[in-house]
Formats: structure tokens, sequence, C-alpha cells
């Protein structure tokens, strides 16, 4: 049995006493329970290129060094994301087999053909599809909706309570961003949160995240379709737009897609925009009460604000991973992955790497380069909202410094059962 040393200062867990071959990092329960640390700090030591050949997700590959990530991820020939960018188990994907009466196969030869969101297939079908919802997430237009964001985020911060215990996840970062999300859709702002909940359903497993069944987490789905088949139809016949269902439903490049297409397309705008900004949101507030002196630093020079984003969008590690599925024998790391082999870059730990980051464990606000980390991904596929969300959290946490709003957090978050999603459920706060 292979029992490693532990290093010193790591926190007790089954990481350091499993023999390597029994590490399943995917495990959602660590997600959930914040102890996956040392899972990931003892693979990066000991086996960086590690493989689970038996999981609930099927065998896969950990890819967990910045080195290696950045290999994988810039590699698109080789790392296929027709097969799914996701860690799917056998539960879920019957499930949803029956649901849509669509095979997993059928799904991945339409991906193969350039048919699914843009996420999910790969060159040379992909940058077109891309390209026609880039310049509503460019810098030109997020200028056009910083005023609005800003207007919101001020409403939002002057409704909220004083001096009494409140959900910071529900009352401020689902709230932000259910708005900018309602903008960029041109969706009936009354509305947004259902864009919360369809958001909800789509990464849930039944259980966790307000998603109680199977049965209802697809009756949602089918809800959420339904309403954003309507909005096509809208916009369709509407002058276009610069909202993000009117470019795809003018764009040359998508105007033709298919009714899954566009609503794969729909899904990962929904998400995209939603979860990952979201938990970005509650990190903010979390870590900088979990760092009094960075929070102090930022009082006194608010120009920090940027710097401050960045760092959290590293510590935070909204989306844990992206996974990818090899179309050839390839080396990496001295490990021989073979041709439709899963390989799952663990971005969550690439930020961590000690190689790359100086002090990775410590919230630095004033880090020289921020913006260095893996958190929006690297290669084609890079994040395309990426501006987006740092735009509306610089603009929250500007209004919150102008109003002098002291928010305390009151007990340790709850987090996501997801090892996609590093998600924040409820985190209180309070007020003074
Ligand atoms: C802090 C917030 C966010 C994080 C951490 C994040 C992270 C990521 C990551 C890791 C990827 C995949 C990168 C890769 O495979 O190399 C991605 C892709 C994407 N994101 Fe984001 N995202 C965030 C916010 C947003 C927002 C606000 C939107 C806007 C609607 C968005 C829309 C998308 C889309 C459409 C893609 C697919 C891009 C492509 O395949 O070309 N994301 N994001």
């Amino acid at each position: 049995m292979n029992i490693a040393v532990k290093p010193q200062g790591v926190r007790e867990s089954d990481a350091y006493i499993l023999p390597l071959a029994e590490l399943n990092p995917a495990q959602t329960d660590r997600f959930q329970d914040d102890t996956i640390w040392p899972v990931f700090e003892r693979l990066r030591r000991e086996d960086p290129v590690h493989f689970t050949p038996e999981s609930e997700f099927g065998p896969y590959w950990s890819i967990v060094r910045w080195d290696d990530i950045m290999a994988v991820d810039t590699d698109h020939e080789t790392f296929s994301s027709t097969e799914g960018i996701g860690l799917n188990t056998l539960e879920a994907r019957k499930a949803f087999e029956k649901a849509l009466g669509r095979s997993e196969e059928e799904d991945i030869a339409a991906a193969k053909r350039g048919e699914g969101s843009f996420i999910g297939i790969d060159e040379p079908y992909h940058a077109p599809k891309r390209k026609a919802v880039s310049p509503t997430l460019a810098p030109a237009n997020l200028a056009k909706m910083s005023p609005i964001v800003r207007e919101r985020a001020g409403e939002i911060l002057d409704a909220l309570p004083i001096g009494e215990p409140f959900d910071w996840v529900d009352k401020v970062s689902m709230e932000l961003t259910a708005m900018t999300l309602a903008t960029l859709f041109d969706f009936p702002m009354e509305q947004r949160r259902r864009l919360t909940t369809w958001s909800d359903m789509f990464m849930n497993e039944p259980g966790h995240g307000g998603v109680e069944s199977w049965e209802q987490k697809i009756m949602s789905i089918f809800e959420c379709r339904a309403v954003f088949q309507d909005l096509w139809n809208q916009r369709l016949d509407a002058e276009p737009g610069i909202d993000l269902i009117s470019m795809l439903a003018h764009d040359p490049a998508t105007r033709n897609m298919g009714y899954e297409e566009y609503q794969g397309n729909v899904v990962l705008l929904i998400v995209g925009g939603n979860d990952t900004t979201r938990n970005t949101i509650s990190g903010s507030v979390y870590w900088l009460n979990k760092n009094p002196d960075q929070y102090d630093k930022l009082r006194a020079d608010p120009d920090l604000v940027v710097n401050m984003v960045s760092e959290t969008i590293r510590y935070q590690t909204p989306l844990a991973h992206m996974s990818r599925v090899a179309t050839r024998d390839v080396e990496i790391g001295g490990k021989t992955i073979k041709k439709g082999d899963r390989v799952v870059m663990w971005y969550i730990s690439g930020n961590r790497d000690e190689s790359v980051i100086a002090d990775p464990d410590d919230f630095i606000i004033d880090r020289e380069r921020p913006r260095q980390h893996l958190s929006f991904g690297f290669g084609v596929h890079r994040c395309v909202g990426n501006r987006l969300a740092e735009l509306q959290l610089r603009i929250l946490w500007e209004e919150i410094l102008k109003r002098g709003l002291e928010i305390e957090v009151m007990d340790k978050p709850k987090y996501l059962r997801s090892n996609l999603i590093h998600g924040i459920r409820e985190l209180p706060v309070q007020i003074h």
C-alpha cells in the first residue's frame, strides 16, 4: 500500500491515507465538505497525471499541475470537447437519455459534425459560432452595459437590510447575475429569477441545490426550452438587436442551427453567465472576511478592486475543471494517455500550483500579476464572458466601498455538491 508522508501544515483527511490508485478527486462530497485541497496537494506532489480506473464517472485522468493543464487546454486537436466537457455519472446519463429520447452516442456524433453548444464542439466548427456571440460580450458593448449594471448593483445594495442577518448569495450574488443575464438576453426583467432556477436545475443532482428529483429537473429544463424557443421566434421576426438571442438568430454562422444546438447554446450562456459569477461574488465577501488585513487594504485603497476581483477568481476557481477526450495516444508528464481516454483539467488545483504562483494558498489582493490564473481556461474555448464577469464584480465592489458598507460573514459558507461548479450555496452575513 502506498502511504504518503503528510507534509507539514496539510489538513487531516483521507487524502494522504488512501492508496493513490483509489484517489477519485471528482468525488462530489469532498467539494461539498470543502476537503478537496489535500487531495490535489498530494497529487501535485506525487502523481500529477493521475489515473482513476474506476469511479461513478467511469475511468478518467486528472491533470493537476499548471504546465500540464496549459498543455492540454491549448492543444484542441489532441484533446476534443465533443464528448462532454464535464464528468457525468452513469445515472445522470441514463436520466437524460430517457428524457430527451436521444442516446449519448447520438449527441457525440452530432457534436463531431459541429452541432451542439459551442463549448462542446471542435474546430473548424467552433470558431465561427463563438464569433456570433462574442460582440455582445466584447468591451464596446460592455461599456454600454456598465451604467445599467451599476444602477442595478446600487439598487440591490440600497435594499439590503442593515443590522440583521441575511443570505448574501440570495440577496446579492443571485440578484446581480440574474439581472445582468436578463439584460444580455433582453429577457423580461421581472422574470429574471427563472434564469437562476433553470441554471440550478441544469447543474445540480437531485437532492441538491433545489433539485428534488430527476423528473422535476427534466420538467424544468423543458420549461426553459419552451420559453427560449418563443424568444428565438420573436427575435427572428424582429430587427437584429445586440442581445445574445438576436445575435444567434441573425448571424449567418448560427441562424440556421437546429433546435438542439440552439438549446445547447442557451444552456451554455445561462450557466456560463450565472453560477460562475455568482460564486465569485459570494467568494469575494467570504475571502475578504477570512483575511481582514486584505479587507483593510481594500478599504484604504479602493483602486485595488480590479486586482482583488482577479485574485478572487483565482482563489475561488468557480469552474473547478473542464474535461476533454484524447483523439490520439499522447504523453503528458511521462504517462501515456490513450486515444479515447477522458482527461480532466483541474483548474482548481493548477491555481494552487506553487511552482507558478507564489504563496498560492494565501489570498493576496495586491499580487503583481493577479490575472495569472487558469480560472477562465486557455486556448480556443477560453471564457468568452471573462470581461463581463470582471465588470460585474468590479462595479459591485466599487458601489459597496462607495457606500461604506461593512459586510460581516456570520457563519461558514455552505458549499454545493458539485465537482464542476465550485459554488457557495449560502453565506450568512450582516451589514453594520
Ligand atoms: C468568474 C466567472 C467565470 C468563470 C470562472 C468562467 C469560466 C469559464 C471556463 C473555465 C470556460 C472554459 C474554458 C476552456 O475550456 O478553456 C468558460 C467558457 C465559456 N464561458 Fe465562462 N466563466 C465565467 C463567466 C462567464 C460569463 C459571465 C459568461 C457570459 C455569458 C460566460 C460564458 C462562457 C461561454 C459562452 C463559454 C464557452 C466559450 C467557448 O467554448 O468558446 N462565462 N468559462
